[in-house]
């Protein structure tokens, strides 16, 4: 993203960074015998949301991707 010059780069390393904090926080609930399924589908969920939607925006600044502007 900083190579190819994407302006939404301090924003999707905060978006990362809350991401991992979140994984975190649901990992701490399993090790105190929280539900597995639910939060396998929570995260797989956002994960899908954030490649689908944030990932995508910088698509447009890589080579060839100007179509996606
Ligand atoms: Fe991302």
């Amino acid at each position: 993203m900083k190579r190819h010059g994407y302006p939404g780069l301090a924003g999707h390393r905060a978006v990362h960074r809350d991401f991992v904090k979140e994984a975190e926080r649901f990992r701490r609930q399993l090790n105190a015998g929280g539900n597995l399924s639910e939060v396998f589908l929570f995260l797989s969920r956002r994960l899908i949301d954030h490649i689908m939607k944030e990932d995508r925006r910088y698509m447009a600044y890589l080579p060839g991707g100007k179509e996606n502007k």
